[in-house]
């Protein structure tokens, strides 16, 4: 076999994401433990519970297998309703465990990126309003101002806020996270709050610790027109495509935030991008539909001929990858993939659909677009929100109950690419034979 192989470039980040709720369990201030007890909230009444008990420490372990498998970064959330419990009361014990978590990532050598909100919120926030009120934006920066203070030395990556329009649409729009609304007027103005509360923490971090690199993680879905020769259905697409995946991008990058029935001037969130993160997962093929105005006239499906994950969550297009590292490429931002991964608990198509993301992105890195670093979605299995423990993100697979911790094959795939720094055709005729004659043509053919 010849020896070919897609090489990144040195110093490129190689990791893992996750989320402090997903993870670390007994998160009794926030809002989603609050609505997990809710009846019919979460599919087959799943609660975070003890979740993966980062809580009890096993954080620890976690980072080491991070390190024997040759990652060299790690994106984790903090937790506000652990760090603010009450309005204004910081709690000490909260902020020396995100610090011993970030030492044990450092003592490892690995490059934390901290989410500072990754869709939960604490309970008091919420009861005061939360994103609906201007007021979030100051209370949302004082928090910022506190982590930055108590954590600063220990982290230059911050991810202010993530996929602020996944959970926009998920709060304000679908009601399946709190506060569980269904109002398109509104999920545009928690839209803009927290982009104004996004800005007001990228000045925070910036005055705190100059030498802080401050982006947000934007989950970019792709929305193809399902009949391409179809007018409405092209004007469908490109309105989900400008209204949920562009309009924070567009706004930091103008200074201008577009609405459904207005656009806003927002001066203040003009730049305020040391990096973009793009969380890709999979697209969408639109139709347009007069009976869905709260899909903006647009029934969102999957191809026939897709091929989908576990629970049918998940279309693998890798192509996507490459055209949302495109076109944001164009705003001149450095970038990283800050999620990509699929529910996959049997590993039956993980391994293709990593390779093939990662070779998307390999291909953009080659047009020389600034992309600096990939985090797969996740190292462990972790609560899912909505759909609990249905769903199985994890390269390593957790017993719930006894907190064991199993690598599927994909673990060791991921490993053989971050330690290398490249994929293979060794490695992908090992773990995925029928995809590595396309991925490498000609490769397999010297035997
Ligand atoms: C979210 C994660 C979530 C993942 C998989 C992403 O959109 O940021 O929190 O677990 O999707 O569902």
């Amino acid at each position: 076999m010849v020896r070919a192989q897609f090489t990144f470039p040195r110093g490129f980040l190689w990791g893992t994401a996750t989320a402090a709720h997903q993870v670390e369990g007994g998160n009794a201030a926030s809002d989603w433990k609050a609505w997990e007890r809710e009846p019919g909230r979460v599919l087959g009444a799943h609660t975070s519970s003890r979740a993966c008990e980062w809580l009890q420490g096993r954080y620890i372990e976690d980072f080491d297998r991070a390190v024997a498998d040759g990652h060299n970064a790690l994106r984790l959330s903090v937790e506000w309703a652990r760090i603010e419990p009450e309005p204004g009361r910081w709690d000490a014990a909260a902020l020396q465990f995100y610090r011993a978590q970030l030492l044990a990532l450092r003592e490892r050598n690995i490059t934390p990126m901290v989410t500072l909100c990754h869709f939960t919120q604490p309970l008091w926030f919420m009861e005061r309003g939360g994103w609906e009120t201007p007021a979030c934006i100051q209370l949302f920066e004082r928090y910022v101002q506190k982590v930055a203070a108590e954590l600063g030395d220990l982290c230059t990556l911050w991810c202010t806020i993530n996929e602020p329009n996944a959970y926009v649409f998920a709060a304000y729009v679908a009601g399946v996270f709190p506060p569980g609304r269904h109002n398109l007027l509104l999920a545009q103005q928690v839209h803009l709050n927290q982009l104004r509360a996004h800005a007001a923490a990228y000045y925070a971090l910036h005055a705190a610790r100059p030498d802080a690199r401050v982006g947000w993680a934007q989950y970019l879905r792709g929305f193809v027109a399902a009949r391409p020769g179809f007018p409405p259905d092209r004007w469908a697409a490109n309105w989900q495509h400008q209204l949920f995946n562009m309009g924070w991008v567009n706004a930091v990058h103008s200074g201008r935030f577009r609405m459904l029935q207005r656009s806003v001037p927002v001066p203040e969130c003009r730049g305020t991008c040391d990096w973009l993160g793009v969380n890709y997962y999979t697209r969408d093929l639109v139709a347009f539909d007069l009976r869905r105005p709260f899909e903006l006239f647009g029934r969102r499906q999957y191809a026939p001929a897709d091929v989908l994950s576990e629970n049918g969550f998940i279309a693998s297009h890798p192509a996507g990858l490459f055209r949302a590292l495109e076109e944001m490429q164009a705003f001149g931002w450095p970038m990283f993939v800050t999620e990509n991964g699929v529910e996959d608990a049997p590993d039956s198509m993980r391994p293709a659909y990593l390779l093939e993301h990662l070779r998307a992105l390999w291909q953009a890195v080659c047009f020389n677009y600034p992309v600096h670093g990939y985090f797969h979605w996740s190292l462990v299995d972790n609560f899912e929100w909505e759909r609990g423990w249905t769903q199985r993100f994890g390269l390593y697979a957790l017993d719930v109950e006894t907190q064991v911790r199993t690598p599927r094959r994909s673990a060791q795939l991921y490993a053989e690419i971050c330690r290398a720094n490249a994929i293979s055709a060794e490695t992908a005729q090992r773990y995925a034979a029928p995809l590595a004659g396309s991925m490498f043509p000609g490769s397999m053919l010297a035997g």
